[in-house]
């Protein structure tokens, strides 16, 4: 039916190249290309056989001209962006430039700046309207999913929601005393941005960390809970009609706090470059070096994640509540695709994605955010495709 061109070659990309081959009749022929080819090879080599036909190459994506060459050499029907946020927008470039259609899980952040804002790729709307393509922002699942459960509660249960509550729970254990699940950089400015949420058409802001919960997750237990600002809470504000309130939640245990307490005083995050043995270094750059990658902690990981969405509002003038979420299983995602459940449950909603503009089923011309689509073939696809969710109509509420 098509083809695809997946650009990185991380843990997130490992589990879309494994889901594009479970699905050939949809993902006929795929191009993985990223900074370094060998890691694309080792995917090929480990998935070549199935009726899917992969090729790999080398890409800068920071350069759209390299990338435009790509993309007119393979031709594929669909980009999925799983490289880094600091390239959605040559990739985006490139797309129009060939005319495909584009898919990523992270909004655009520039290097000098960690801060997350859709207003650099909403200002493509108007391009990618007049080019006929559609870019599907955000389809991974914190940002993803948790759009596409804010649509289906909208759709489904509510006349008007009210509060969303978004919580993000870990309880893998990797048995190293720090490390981050995904990339470290990505994932350590935003846990040390100032914390934020939308109430009342306003948006508060607050220290890092500052706000704490406990919540007792479904199938984990109670875990501490701390306000973080996140990308889709932007969309969501925009997006889900009567919205009030929109706070989003991550677990964090005292011992990954207490070491990243550790290296923030002593400047190992800083994003300003220091002059080290005559070179210019970022301190997150050399603490990435140093930190476990992500994908090696994918056989060590034991537990579960659970991601879901709280919902407060009314149903024909009655108050409502209502709790969307799925459990991953670290070891049982490992022992299908070789990641954790943090890449998992990533790379699964961008297979989707991909896999619903392919079909023609999320085909419209623009830029958008998945909560602007039709939740419900996405939500049947996330049953068949490995991240099955379950529903509370009673759930705990957070304060
Ligand atoms: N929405 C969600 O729920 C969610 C959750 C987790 C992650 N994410 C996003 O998913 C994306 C991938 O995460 P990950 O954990 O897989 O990261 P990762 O393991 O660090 O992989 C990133 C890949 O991109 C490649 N890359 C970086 N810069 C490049 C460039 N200029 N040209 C070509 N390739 C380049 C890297 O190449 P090298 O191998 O050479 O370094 C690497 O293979 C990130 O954008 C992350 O923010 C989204």
């Amino acid at each position: 039916m098509g083809k695809a061109l997946i650009i990185g070659a991380g843990g997130v990309s490992n589990v879309v190249v494994h889901k594009c081959c479970q699905n050939p009749d949809v993902f006929e022929e795929i191009c993985i290309a990223s900074r370094t080819k060998s890691k694309c090879d080792a995917m090929k080599e480990k998935l070549e056989g199935g009726k899917t036909k992969i090729q790999t190459a080398q890409v800068d994506a920071d350069n759209t001209e390299e990338l435009i060459v790509l993309i007119n050499d393979f031709k594929p029907d669909v980009v999925i962006n799983v490289a880094l946020p600091y390239q959605d927008l040559t990739i985006m470039d490139a797309c129009l430039a060939t005319g495909v259609h584009y898919v990523d899980t992270a909004n655009y952040e520039p290097l000098d700046t960690p801060k997350f804002e859709y207003k650099w790729q909403w200002a493509y709307k108007e391009k990618f309207e007049k080019a006929g393509l559609t870019a599907l922002l955000g389809s991974g699942f914190d940002p993803g999913v948790t759009g596409v459960f804010s649509a289906y509660a909208q759709k489904h249960y509510f006349d008007e929601i009210h509060t969303i509550d978004i919580l993000d729970a870990n309880a893998g254990d990797h048995g190293y005393p720090f490390a981050t699940n995904f990339n470290p950089e990505i994932n350590i400015r935003e846990i040390t941005a100032n914390g934020r949420y939308f109430h009342n058409g306003t948006w508060v802001e607050t220290a890092p960390l500052s706000i704490k919960e406990e919540y007792n997750f479904p199938q984990i237990g109670p875990k501490n809970i701390y306000l973080l600002y996140h990308e889709e809470l932007e969309s969501l504000a925009v997006h889900i009609k009567g919205i009030k309130k929109i706070r989003f939640w991550m677990t964090f245990s005292d011992n990954y706090l207490n070491y990243l307490r550790v290296l923030e005083n002593v400047g190992m995050t800083s994003i300003e470059p220091i002059l080290f043995e005559g070179k210019q270094v970022q301190p997150i750059h050399f603490l990435k070096a140093v930190l476990p990658d992500p994908a090696s902690l994918g056989p060590r990981t034991k537990g579960k994640t659970n991601i879901g969405c709280v919902f407060q509002g009314t149903k024909d003038g009655q108050p409502k509540t209502y709790y969307v979420y799925n459990v991953c299983d670290h070891e049982e995602a490992y022992a299908e695709v070789g990641s954790q459940a943090i890449s998992y449950t990533t790379g699964v909603p961008a297979m989707i994605g991909a896999m619903l503009i392919i079909k023609g089923i999320w085909k419209k011309p623009g830029v958008y955010n998945v909560e602007e689509f039709d939740p419900d073939p996405y939500m049947e696809a996330l049953n068949q495709h490995g991240l099955p969710w379950v529903e509370d109509f009673s759930p705990t509420l957070l304060d």
